[in-house]
């Protein structure tokens, strides 16, 4: 595998890193382009390797590769281009604005890079929507290799050397870099021991419903008070009452994800209730 050009996020070959220190937010270049032992590698294949720094390096992305549970390398895309002007891409055959990325170029990469483990991803608007289910489905994996494509993306013979299209919803951005920044966040905090597993279980999407609504100090803000069996004490008081509510805003604001869910008898009796009680008007997300 070809090291060469590479960088990487943060210190995940450096397993001496504080949990607690922010990673570093300078991208470096890497001693060697593997890190044994780290349960997941994802390689970035980029025509701007600045635009990862911040996003991939702070918080709890830059935690997990701290603690050495995912590697994330850089690696610029130009490094495979062709000629003395090492050329990513060039006109598109019939015509039209814009410049489609070359295939040699992209074979070259995966040539230096894809392992029989890989799992090669291409960042697509017409892709498969990239959702909570598939991403459960990559932290599982050991090595990712991510395209990110610009201008009018991909030569089409592209398609067939990746493994995964992933769109990030409908609407074009201008380059496969942000989408991709979406798929790595989303995958690195499901991996055993990123963050507190409870808190992924509970989550929007995990358990096919939104999430229930939280609370935090002051009791009352506004003339809106907590709801009141939040203080109680009463643990399945309160873990009622969060299934109800996580069912009550699925209902209002996605009810196609309850479609086809097979309900406990408990979710089907609370969800025929807050029917009942629901007279006060749909409740309208991103109202403007
Ligand atoms: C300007 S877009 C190209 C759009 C392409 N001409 C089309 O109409 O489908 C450049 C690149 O950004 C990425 N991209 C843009 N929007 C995306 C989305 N919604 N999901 C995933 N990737 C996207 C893709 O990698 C794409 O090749």
């Amino acid at each position: 595998m070809s090291g060469e050009g590479a960088a990487v996020l943060s210190g995940a070959a450096d397993s001496a890193a504080s949990a607690d220190r922010p990673a570093e937010a300078t991208a470096e270049a890497a001693p060697e382009a593997t890190a044994p032992g780290v349960p997941l590698e994802i390689e970035i294949l980029t025509l701007f390797p600045g635009m990862f720094a911040g996003a991939l390096a702070e918080s709890i992305p830059g935690r997990v590769q701290s603690r050495g549970l995912a590697a994330v390398r850089i690696h610029d895309l130009r490094q495979w281009g062709l000629g003395r002007h090492k050329t990513v891409d060039d006109y598109t055959y019939g015509g039209g604005a814009g410049m489609v990325l070359r295939p040699e170029v992209v074979a070259g990469a995966l040539a230096a890079l894809r392992r029989p483990d890989s799992t090669v991803i291409l960042p697509d608007p017409g892709g498969e929507v990239f959702a909570q289910p598939r991403a459960h489905d990559l932290a599982t994996r050991r090595h990712l290799i991510i395209l990110c494509p610009r201008y009018e993306g991909v030569d089409e013979r592209i398609r067939s050397m990746v493994d995964l299209e992933l769109s990030i919803g409908d609407y074009v951005l201008s380059g496969g870099e942000i989408p991709a920044m979406v798929v790595i966040d989303t995958i690195l905090r499901l991996l055993p021991g990123a963050i507190d597993a409870e808190s992924t279980m509970e989550e929007s999407f995990t358990a096919g419903l939104l999430e229930y609504p939280q609370y935090t100090r002051p009791p009352e803000f506004n003339g809106v008070t907590v709801p009141p069996v939040l203080t109680s004490g009463h643990h399945e008081a309160v873990r009622k009452w969060r299934l109800k509510e996580a069912l009550r805003r699925t209902w209002r604001r996605r009810p196609e994800l309850l479609e086809g869910r097979q309900l406990s008898s408990e979710e089907g009796k609370l969800l025929a209730e807050l029917k009942l009680e629901d007279d006060e008007g749909t409740e309208t997300p991103g109202r403007v």
